[in-house]
């Protein structure tokens, strides 16, 4: 089966990527036919700084192979090495109503929050239709952010092939409940949009006061907590086997527990669990050109697979002639 997802390289990582997504995406290498990219063109819609978007290019990269992504056993690119995806966003835009894409609840969001409407922002759900629909793609792992893109996607491939005849996939989006959304310090998403977020590679001393920053009610230490409505062990339970997640509740449960005690467990297994990679993206970066040519040959087999599907669009739509 083929799976496809990608992220944006804006900002640095937190914990609802890594949960949400990469750590996901990483485990499909073993069994399944992986794609795996960076959306640089999509970054676009916020990131205008030439230099900041092409180092947090290579960051991005950095951080997907430092967490485990093998480029051996998947394709691993950034979108703008296949200008073709351009050429099927085209296509695509001409089976793509309006009213589809003035629905879109992150169109909207965006809009209502004051940013000015451009045309990326709006096309932004037909670029990522063009993502998946290139390589054939059949599962969309995302958070539930994406749901809606994902829905469009759908609506649009389907729109084609009803059209030229069978010419893509049609594409699942696979939404994993058990970490859907991954809370923030103040129980809201955790979005680099928001400022909540508890990020991955970053100083220990930095790491630590975002943790104690976690917003917690003002129960006392003595008295039962409740695990389901604390914002630190709905971060926590991530890192949790089951029997440790029962664990931490009983001692919710059974009071005489302060909030920083749990504050404290955090800090010091988010640090340990993700101090290796960390070493492991410090030498990635130490040496770019590694990277970039990791990233090229990624480029080379996206390439080929999207070909395929290229020649196929061109001749049902009389593009080649
Ligand atoms: P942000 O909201 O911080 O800007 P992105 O939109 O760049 O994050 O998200 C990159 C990927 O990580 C997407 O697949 C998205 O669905 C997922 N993701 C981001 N935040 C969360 C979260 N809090 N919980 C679960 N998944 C998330
Ligand atoms: N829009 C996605 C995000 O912000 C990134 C993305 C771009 C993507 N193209 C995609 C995700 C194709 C899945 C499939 O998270």
């Amino acid at each position: 089966m083929r799976i496809l997802s990608g992220i944006q390289p804006s900002g640095s990582l937190h914990l609802g990527n890594y949960f949400g997504m990469m750590k996901k995406m990483i485990a499909y290498q073993e069994q399944e036919d992986l794609f795996c990219f960076i959306a640089n063109y999509h970054a676009m819609t916020s990131v205008v700084d030439g230099k900041a978007l092409a180092r947090g290019t290579l960051e991005a990269a950095a951080n997907f192979l430092a967490l485990g992504l093998d480029p051996e056993k998947s394709t691993f690119w950034v979108q703008s090495d296949l200008p073709e995806v351009q050429e099927l966003t085209w296509v695509l835009s001409n089976f793509t109503p309006m009213g589809l894409l003035e629905r879109c609840h992150s169109y909207k969001d965006k809009i209502a929050k004051g940013i000015a409407a451009n045309h990326g922002l709006f096309a932004y759900p037909v670029l990522m239709t063009a993502d998946i629909l290139l390589f054939q793609s059949d599962r969309v792992p995302v958070g539930k952010d994406q749901k809606q893109h994902l829905e469009v996607a759908r609506d649009i491939a389907i729109k084609m092939n009803n059209h030229y005849g069978e010419i893509f996939t049609v594409p699942e989006a696979e939404i994993d409940d058990e970490v859907a959304t991954v809370p923030g310090l103040d129980g809201q998403k955790m979005s680099k949009s928001y400022g909540n977020t508890i990020d991955l590679f970053q100083e220990e001393k930095a790491l630590r006061k975002q943790i104690m920053r976690i917003v917690t009610d003002s129960t006392p230490v003595e008295e039962p907590k409740n695990p389901d409505t604390c914002n630190v062990f709905q971060i926590y339970r991530l890192f949790l086997s089951k029997e440790q997640q029962q664990e931490w509740r009983r001692r919710y449960q059974a009071g005489g527990m302060g909030y920083g005690e749990v504050k404290q467990a955090l800090f010091e297994t988010v640090r340990d669990y993700f101090a290796p990679f960390a070493e492991r993206r410090r030498e990635l970066l130490a040496d770019p050109d590694r990277i970039r040519a990791t990233l090229a040959r990624g480029a080379e087999k996206a390439r080929f697979a999207g070909s395929k599907t290229l020649r196929k669009l061109r001749k049902k739509t009389g593009l080649s002639y």
